[in-house]
């Protein structure tokens, strides 16, 4: 059967956003709807009543079950998945897996995320090893990436890093023609998914990676501190959690499932916020957002007066756009307090030389309109950039 996306909009009044702001960035922190808000609250409510008795003893069956409703919406089964609270912990979980050695290597790409570009640096500086970072381009293709990649390989490249959606460019990199070769060559895969579930397809079992995180607190809303963490079952026996506790050397999940006393709401809301995802359309609801970035994409190119690289009026491949403004990086915080000083909520990027905006398009509740708000500012925003003032 073919549903046609839903309307721009149209659960405005499920999210708790304020009326006087234009929120464009659900990409960074996501932003949760009431149903999920109450999901958690009654989490909360039910562990207020015998904490030791949900902590201490429902807890194991309580995550299993959670973790059992997640896998399937990532196309794996809770064998190879545990939950950490974000995605920075599970890729400091599997970096702090492994004994690096003087002369080793981990790639990656200049597209990276700096919190994990520094858990890799941390580690390699340490180990006397070196991460190699490869420019496969702003705009990165198939040839580019692997080539990049390639080029860069020595003896002792133990991994490869790479983001399947990056963040400051919002790019989705061509990684899945990559990945058996890198594999083939004895390099571990490990892919940072932080901003896929919700945004696009995923697909873990058949996917061949070593390892991926991804974050289920930005486009699936759940409650922040929810994220996966996939191993392949080669890695079961190694894998370690982030923080050492209990269930130190006790088995994949004992060893996740509990890194001292926290918060578990987010994570037993996380099937709640997954229905939730599905009840607006799921694939749908996901069309919807690429349609809305599209049309961003349209209208920021327009504003700038720039060629847009696409066909004006089809979807973007994404939910979120970024794109270059010509100016330098020099004053980006002054210019991203003067954007918040008008409302405007839009994360403003410096990224090889040149600062960057991105836009997310969160359909359910961003419209069409909003993306003007920020067009208005465009003007005044690149003198700020220029000048600081
Ligand atoms: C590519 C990428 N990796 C990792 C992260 C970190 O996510 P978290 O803050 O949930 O750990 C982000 C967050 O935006 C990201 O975009």
């Amino acid at each position: 059967m073919h549903h046609k996306p839903p309307l721009p909009g149209f659960a405005v009044r499920d999210f708790s956003l304020a009326e006087d702001w234009t929120f464009l960035n659900h990409g960074s922190y996501g932003a949760i709807p009431r149903s999920v808000q109450q999901e958690q609250e009654r989490w909360r409510q039910e562990l207020e009543r015998q904490p030791v008795d949900f902590l201490a003893r429902r807890w194991p069956g309580l995550v299993a079950e959670a973790r059992g409703q997640v896998a399937p919406h990532l196309g794996t089964t809770s064998d190879c998945m545990a939950f950490v609270p974000n995605a920075t912990a599970g890729i400091q979980a599997i970096i702090r897996s492994f004994s690096w050695q003087r002369g080793d290597s981990i790639l990656t790409t200049n597209h990276r995320y700096d919190a994990v570009h520094r858990i890799l640096q941390f580690a390699m500086r340490r180990a006397g090893g070196q991460v190699i970072e490869v420019d496969p381009s702003a705009n990165p293709t198939p040839d580019s990436l692997r080539t990049a990649l390639l080029a860069a390989c020595r003896p002792h490249t133990r991994m490869v890093v790479l983001d399947e959606i990056t963040s400051p460019t919002a790019r989705r990199l061509p990684i899945k023609p990559l990945i058996e070769d890198l594999r083939d060559r004895g390099i571990m895969v490990v892919v940072d998914g932080a901003h896929a579930p919700g945004q696009i397809d995923v697909a873990l079992d058949t996917m061949g990676v070593d390892f991926w995180v991804g974050n289920l607190h930005k486009w699936v809303c759940a409650p922040r501190g929810a994220a996966v963490l996939y191993a392949a079952p080669q890695h079961h026996d190694v894998i370690r959690a982030p923080i050492t506790s209990h269930g130190h050397g006790l088995g994949f999940h004992a060893e996740f499932d509990w890194t001292g006393t926290f918060d578990p709401s987010p994570w037993l809301s996380a099937p709640r916020a997954l229905a939730q995802h599905e009840a607006w359309g799921g694939a749908e609801l996901r069309a919807a957002h690429r349609q809305l970035a599209g049309h961003f994409r349209d209208r920021l190119y327009d504003a700038l007066d720039l060629p847009n690289p696409a066909v004006p009026g089809t979807p973007h491949t994404l939910a979120m756009i970024a794109v270059p403004l010509g100016v330098p990086t020099t004053h980006v915080p002054a210019a991203q307090h003067w954007l918040a000083a008008h409302k405007v909520e839009a994360p403003i990027i410096p990224w090889q030389g040149q600062t960057w905006i991105r836009a997310s398009a969160f359909s359910a509740y961003n419209m069409p309109d909003d993306i003007e708000a920020l067009i208005a500012l465009l003007p005044k925003l690149r003198n700020v950039l220029r000048d600081g003032t």
